[in-house]
C-alpha cells in the first residue's frame, strides 16, 4: 500500500471534489459501536497508515485496540480480525452474513468480477462454478487420474534445475521460485486444457504467460480509486486502463485456446483419452431452474483466467518460503532428507501416494503457510447485511480483512509463535482445511480456497522432490545469519529478495 507520487494529483481533485460535503455526513451518521480503531485523517481515514506490511502493521495494533478493528480507508469502512479467537467467531457463526466479496476497480475490467468464481455475487452461478472445481476438478477421486500429469511436470521442473545449475558459476544460485511458478503454471495448463503454456517453442502459450503476469502486477498495485469511488472515471494511476489491456489480450488468447478444443470436439475423431477441466466446461448444462444453461464464452475464458491467477503464485511463493525456512532451520533440513530416505528411498521419485507418510514433510509445509501465508489478508469478504459481530455494530457492505498472517502468529493460540518448528503439528490434529481457525492460509468457510486438495497435493510432492532430488545451499555470502526475511505484498506476499540457492545432486 505504497502510494505512488501521482498521488500528488489525486490530493488536489479529492480536496476539491464535492463528495467530500457527502463524505462528511457519512461520517456522523455512522456512529454506532463500531469497533475500535487508529483515529485517521480527515478524507483519507487510515490509507497512510498501513505502510508497505500492511499484514503486520495490523497485527501491531492488536494490543492497543483488541481483536477487532475498524479502519476507514477513503470513503471505503473496513474491519480487521486479527486474533484466532474472532476468526472463529466469524466463521463458525457469521460467515453466511459476510460470504459477499469486495472487488477492486482493476477487477472490473472487462467484467472480469462477473465471470469470476473468486469475486461471484454469493449465489447460483457461485454455486454451479465452485461445484465444477470442487468437484470435477480436484475432487479426490480426479485427483488421483490426474497424478500423472503432476508426476510429468514436477520432472520437467527437476530437469529444468538440473540444466540451469549446470550452467551456473560457482557461488551464484538460481531463482528457485520462478521455476516453481512456471512449473505450476504448466501444470494448471494441463490440468484445463492439456497443453503446456510455458514452453519455449509455443508462441501462444508465451504471449499467455505474459499477460498473466501482468495482470498480477495491476491486480497487486494499490488503487486510489478502490477507496474514493468518485475517481473511478479517472482512473489516476491508468491502473484500470492497463488492465483492460492486458486482460483483454489474455482472454483473447484464452478464447482461441477454447475455439480450437470446441473444433476439435465437432470433428470428433481423435478420441482422447482423458476428459480435461474444459472439457467438463464446455459439457456443462443447468439444471434448467436457477442455474445458467451453459456456461457462456466470456465466463469460460475468465474462469480459465483465474486458475491461473489462483494457483501460480500462490504455489511459488510458498515453496520459496519452505526452502528458505529449511536453510534457516537445518536441524529440520535434516529430518526431512533422512524421512525421505528412509520412506522413499534412492531408487525412485516421490510420488503422490508417498505424501501420507511423509508426516515430517507435511508439518514443514503446514508451519510455512502458518508463518507465510501467501494471501495474508485472504480474499476480502464484504458484508451483506447490517451484522452484530462480538458485540459491534457491523454495516452493511463493509469490507472484511481477516489477517490470517497475524492469527498464524498469534501468542493465545501457538506457543512460540515466531519460531519455525514444524514439530508442532507432529500428531496434533490441525490442519489447513478450514476446521483449525487458528491455521487458515486458504480461509475457511463458504469461500474457502476450492483449490485446497489440490494445493496440498503439489505442495508436498514439489518441496518433496526438490528435497529428496537435490541439496540446497545459499548462494554467495548469504548465510542463515544474515538471510533476509521481510516479505513484500503484490497480489501475494512474497520474499522480498529472491531467495537464491545452489542445487547439488544428491549422491546417495
Ligand atoms: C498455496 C496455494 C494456495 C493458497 C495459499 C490459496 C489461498 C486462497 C485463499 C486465502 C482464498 C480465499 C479464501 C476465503 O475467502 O476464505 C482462496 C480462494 C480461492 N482459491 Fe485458492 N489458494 C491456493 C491455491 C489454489 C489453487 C491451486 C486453485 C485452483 C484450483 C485455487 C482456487 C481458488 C478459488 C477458485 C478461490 C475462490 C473461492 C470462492 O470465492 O468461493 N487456489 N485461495
Ligand atoms: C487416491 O490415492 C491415494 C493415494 O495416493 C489413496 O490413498 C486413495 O484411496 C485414492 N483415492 C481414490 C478415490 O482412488
Ligand atoms: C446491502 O447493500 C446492498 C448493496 O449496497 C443492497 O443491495 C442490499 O439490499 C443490502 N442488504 C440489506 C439487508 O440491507
Ligand atoms: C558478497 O558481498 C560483497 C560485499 O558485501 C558483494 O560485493 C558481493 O557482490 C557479494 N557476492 C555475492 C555473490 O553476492
Amino acid at each position: 500500500m505504497e502510494w505512488p507520487l501521482n498521488f500528488v494529483v489525486c490530493l488536489f481533485i479529492i480536496l476539491l471534489s464535492p463528495a467530500l460535503l457527502l463524505l462528511l455526513h457519512r461520517r456522523k451518521s455512522s456512529r454506532k459501536r463500531l469497533p475500535p480503531g487508529p483515529p485517521g485523517w480527515p478524507i483519507f481515514g487510515n490509507m497512510f497508515d498501513l505502510g508497505a506490511m500492511p499484514h503486520r502493521t495490523l497485527a501491531g495494533l492488536r494490543p492497543k485496540y483488541g481483536d477487532v478493528i475498524w479502519l476507514r480507508m477513503g470513503a471505503t469502512k473496513t474491519m480487521a480480525i486479527l486474533s484466532a479467537k474472532a476468526a472463529t467467531e466469524f466463521f463458525k457463526h457469521h460467515d453466511l452474513s459476510f460470504a459477499e466479496r469486495t472487488v477492486t476497480e482493476t477487477m472490473r475490467a472487462h467484467d472480469y468480477n462477473h465471470g469470476s468464481l473468486a469475486l461471484a455475487p454469493y449465489g447460483p452461478y457461485w454455486r454451479v462454478l465452485r461445484r465444477l472445481v470442487t468437484v470435477d476438478m480436484v475432487v479426490n477421486k480426479r485427483i488421483n487420474e490426474t497424478a500423472p500429469i503432476r508426476r510429468k511436470c514436477v520432472d520437467d521442473l527437476l530437469l529444468w534445475i538440473e540444466e540451469e545449475a549446470r550452467k551456473l558459476e560457482a557461488p551464484r544460485g538460481l531463482h528457485v521460485a520462478r521455476f516453481v511458478f512456471l512449473m505450476t503454471f504448466n501444470l494448471l495448463g494441463n490440468l484445463m486444457l492439456s497443453r503446456d503454456l510455458w514452453d519455449p517453442q509455443s508462441k501462444e502459450g508465451s504471449e499467455f504467460f505474459a499477460a498473466v503476469m501482468k495482470l498480477m502486477e495491476w491486480s497487486g498495485h494499490a488503487n486510489m480509486a478502490d477507496y474514493f469511488p468518485w475517481l473511478r472515471r479517472l482512473d489516476p494511476q491508468g491502473l484500470r486502463r492497463n488492465m483492460e489491456r492486458d486482460l483483454g489480450k489474455a482472454m483473447e488468447i484464452a478464447s482461441r485456446f477454447v475455439k480450437e478444443r470446441v473444433k476439435d470436439r465437432q470433428v470428433g475423431g481423435g478420441e482422447k483419452i482423458r476428459k480435461d477441466f474444459l472439457d467438463v466446461l464446455l459439457e456443462f448444462e443447468g439444471n434448467g431452474k436457477d442455474e445458467p444453461a451453459k456456461i457462456s464464452d466470456r465466463d469460460l475464458n475468465i474462469f480459465i483466467l483465474e486458475i491461473f491467477l489462483a494457483g501460480s503464485e500462490t504455489t511459488s511463493s510458498t515453496i520459496e518460503w519452505a526452502l528458505s525456512e529449511l536453510l534457516c532451520n537445518p536441524e529440520s533440513m535434516i529430518k526431512v532428507k533422512a524421512e525421505l530416505a528412509r520412506v522413499v528411498g534412492p531408487n525412485r521419485d516421490v510420488e503422490d501416494s508417498d505424501i501420507d507418510s511423509l508426516s515430517y514433510l507435511q508439518a514443514i509445509v503446514k508451519e510455512t503457510l502458518r508463518l507465510h501465508p501467501p494471501i495474508p489478508f485472504l480474499v476480502p469478504r464484504r458484508a451483506m447485511q447490517d451484522t452484530n459481530f462480538m458485540g459491534f455494530h457491523i454495516p452493511n457492505n463493509t469490507k472484511v480483512l481477516v489477517n490470517a498472517w497475524a492469527i498464524g502468529r498469534d501468542p493465545d493460540a501457538w506457543d512460540d509463535p515466531s519460531s519455525f518448528k514444524p514439530e508442532r503439528f507432529l500428531g496434533a490434529d490441525c490442519d489447513y482445511k478450514g476446521q483449525h481457525y487458528e491455521l487458515i492460509p486458504f480461509g475457511a468457510g463458504r469461500r474457502m480456497c476450492a483449490g485446497v486438495p489440490l494445493a496440498h497435493r503439489v505442495l508436498n510432492l514439489v518441496l518433496g522432490s526438490l528435497l529428496h532430488k537435490f541439496d540446497w545451499e545459499f548462494d554467495g555470502n548469504v548465510t542463515r545469519e544474515t538471510m533476509d526475511t521481510r516479505d513484500k505484498l503484490g497480489i501475494v506476499v512474497r520474499k522480498y529478495e529472491s531467495l537464491m540457492v545452489v542445487p547439488k545432486k544428491c549422491v546417495a
